[in-house]
């Protein structure tokens, strides 16, 4: 059955960045990305962490907007510190334009979604915002451990496991959680949310490495097995590293690092002995398994429950 959540036009809409909004040159690329046909699945998280607690979600529009953009931006500096030239099936901004310009839209953009949060209601506005700056800031820490692991022989799991707890699944984490206080959730079940989107967070990265190798082109929109010409310890590589003995490991390391032109296909062979693709899948289900868990726990009666449940479902099942 097709995703309700993961399709297309999905409600959000990019603000009007026009009229004030100059120069062009530094406003074009933010409408440029965020006009694009992204999953808007933060945005989504946000929007029904509210309906939780509220009879309609208007009171975390803003918020909703303001985590969307944060996202997009990561995405910008992501795409010049990964060498992505390709996002969405289109050029990335550093591509587009150039480096200096996605240094300074992406800037903007984090300061834009400052501004939306901004418009939060006020009793919410403590903890929205003490919330969102930690998430910032441990995106960065992930950000950094995943650039800092490209040139290590290989990581532990539990290493690779904390470094995408914080440059991807805290997000999600966080969406839910100002969601959630956006709706006048208490702090205790706003901290189950906000466990029940990190897990949920951890799994989807999972699936985003498992896609960059195994996915289809034309769906994902990424360069296939950019991971892997980047270097990437992804839970794939770490995977198959563990599997082999010492002598083979050393060669498998030999050929992820290099430049070999048939090294995707190569690495994937390795990557096929060790069924690396299972494992991943079996981790990507055993997280969502904890994420309701976690759902479970809050104390809401609102059937909307239930649309968070097939949300995380429709996620585990993606393909792009
Ligand atoms: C991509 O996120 C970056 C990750 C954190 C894995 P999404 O897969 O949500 O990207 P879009 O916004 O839908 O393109
Ligand atoms: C992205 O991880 C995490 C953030 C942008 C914070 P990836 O580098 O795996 O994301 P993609 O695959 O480029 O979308
Ligand atoms: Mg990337
Ligand atoms: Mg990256
Ligand atoms: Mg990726």
């Amino acid at each position: 059955m097709e995703s309700r959540f993961l399709k297309e036009n999905n409600p959000f809409s990019t603000p009007d960045f026009s009229g004030k909004y100059t120069p062009r040159n530094l406003y074009d690329p933010v409408k440029y990305i965020l006009d694009q046909p992204g999953k808007k699945i933060r945005y989504q998280l946000t929007l029904l962490g509210c309906k939780l607690f509220s009879d309609n979600n208007q009171n975390a529009l803003d918020a909703a907007t303001a985590i969307e953009i944060f996202h997009n931006f990561t995405l910008v500096h992501d795409d010049v510190m990964d060498n992505a030239d390709t996002r969405r099936g289109l050029d990335s901004i550093h591509k587009k334009w150039d480096i200096n310009t996605a240094i300074l839209s992406g800037d903007v953009m984090l300061i834009l979604a400052y501004e939306y949060l901004l418009k939060c209601p006020q009793e919410s506005l403590q903890a929205v915002l003490s919330n969102f700056s930690k998430t910032g800031r441990e995106v960065c820490e992930g950000q950094q451990l995943d650039m800092d692991f490209e040139s290590l022989p290989s990581v532990q799991m539990d290493s690779y496991l904390e470094m995408i707890r914080k440059k991807t699944a805290v997000l999600l984490g966080s969406a839910l959680y100002i969601g959630a206080k956006c709706g006048g959730a208490s702090e205790k079940d706003a901290g189950h949310l906000y466990e029940f989107g990190v897990d949920l967070g951890i799994a989807f990265q999972i699936r985003d490495d498992i896609l960059d190798c195994y996915g289809d082109k034309k769906k994902v929109g990424k360069l296939k097995g950019g991971d892997i010409l980047q270097g990437k310890k992804t839970i794939l590589y770490i995977r198959a590293w563990n599997c082999l003995p010492p002598e083979d490991q050393a060669i498998f390391e030999q050929l992820y690092n290099s430049q070999s032109e048939t090294k995707v296909n190569d690495v994937m062979e390795w990557f096929h002995k060790c069924d690396v693709k299972s494992y991943a899948l079996d981790m990507e289900k055993k997280l969502f398994r904890k994420a309701i868990n976690s759902l479970k726990k809050v104390e809401t009666s609102n059937e909307n429950t239930r649309e968070l449940f097939d949300f995380a479902h429709d996620l585990m099942d993606r393909d792009h």
